[in-house]
């Protein structure tokens, strides 16, 4: 069966009680609090998923040149909160850094609510063999999202080995090629996807993104505990809808309080890679389907992304070039 049909399928059979759905047999790993004494490990070779229609044997296969074999390095975007803007920073970065000259690509790793088809509107993927899948193209950057397959309404549905299954079939079944980098949008929370994304690949970093607000940052201290305890260097803090400028007096206002994301990053000892003015012209073109680097290049908004991406790509040569890429979270901290 074509791996294309294999991840509708999960769609379309969506278990009677999905919460008694294969646990024994798919990849799990230990959460906060997780103290039960089991097989943390992949699934044994030729294992399925009971009652799934994807297999595990399935999800551990690599066809040769697919994968992210030739992508030089991941980055989770990620925040403890939801909507905060995670996805469309995503993208936005995507965008930001290939206009400067990488080679990029985006995956939703959002599996109950994935957003980059509706900003993109990237069409559905091509299927490059039985196992292997082409990724979507937005704008010159590879993109590819559980959206992009029929009967995502019914993804919420998923119990959580599923979908950490399904993530690691975009890691491992899809046609990345060679990337500068492949931008991960993260569910919010500090969930299965996030702590089994750090298991399954090596990230170069993570971008926390957080809105100026103590109760956005309250659930950004919970993300950044998590990446400290996955070892996932963080490469800074995104302030998104920082201030908005109206049309009236040109001046900014601090809707949702003043310097947050500075405050964050300066007790993270990480750089505030920017402060992103909120501008509803942000949710008209992405709703759209149109990124704001495409839509308004020249935007406020768009130049903090440009920013962002900058800083991203200059940390990343420093740390590689100091390291050998090997930097962990703690030598970050002290440079
Ligand atoms: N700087 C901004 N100014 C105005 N609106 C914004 C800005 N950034 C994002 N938005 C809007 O906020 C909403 C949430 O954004 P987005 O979906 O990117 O957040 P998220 O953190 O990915 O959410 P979720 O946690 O649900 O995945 C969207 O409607 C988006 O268009
Ligand atoms: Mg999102």
């Amino acid at each position: 069966m074509s791996l294309f049909k294999k991840v509708q399928n999960l769609f379309s059979s969506a278990p009677a009680d999905p919460v008694a759905q294969a646990d024994a047999e798919t990849p799990h790993v230990h959460g906060p609090g997780c103290s039960h004494d089991h097989d943390h490990g992949a699934p044994k070779s030729g294992a399925s998923a009971k009652g799934t229609p994807l297999e595990a044997s399935a999800v551990k296969v690599t066809p040769k040149g697919s994968g992210i074999d030739q992508v030089r390095n991941i980055i989770a975007v990620g925040s403890g909160k939801g909507g905060v803007g995670k996805s469309t920073l995503t993208l936005n970065l995507a965008l930001a850094l290939s206009n400067q000259g990488f080679k990029v690509g985006v995956l939703d790793g959002d599996i109950y609510g994935p957003s980059q088809q509706h900003l993109t509107r990237a069409p559905r993927p091509e299927l490059e063999s039985d196992d292997v899948l082409n990724p979507s193209e937005y704008e010159g950057v590879k993109v590819i999202s559980v959206a992009m397959f029929s009967g995502v309404n019914q993804a919420q549905v998923l119990r959580g080995p599923m979908a950490t299954q399904l993530l690691r079939q975009f890691l491992t079944q899809v046609n990345w090629g060679a990337l500068d980098y492949l931008l991960i949008d993260l569910p919010p929370g500090t969930g299965d996807i996030q702590l089994s994304l750090a298991q399954m690949v090596p990230l170069a970093g993570a971008v926390l993104v957080t809105t100026p607000q103590e109760l956005s940052i309250i659930d950004v201290r919970k993300a950044v505990s998590m990446f400290k305890t996955m070892n996932v260097p963080m490469l800074g803090v995104v302030e998104n809808m920082s201030y908005f400028i109206c049309d009236g007096c040109d001046k900014k206002h601090y809707v949702f309080g003043q310097g947050g994301g500075q405050k964050l990053a300066q007790e993270l000892g990480l750089p505030l890679l920017a402060e992103v003015p909120m501008d509803p012209r942000i949710v008209e073109t992405s709703d759209d389907g149109k990124a704001v680097m495409v839509k308004m290049p020249s935007s406020d908004a768009a130049k903090a992304y440009t920013s962002a991406a900058k800083t991203i790509n200059d940390s990343l040569s420093l740390m590689q070039k100091d390291s050998d890429g090997a930097l962990g979270y703690f030598m970050l901290e002290w440079k």
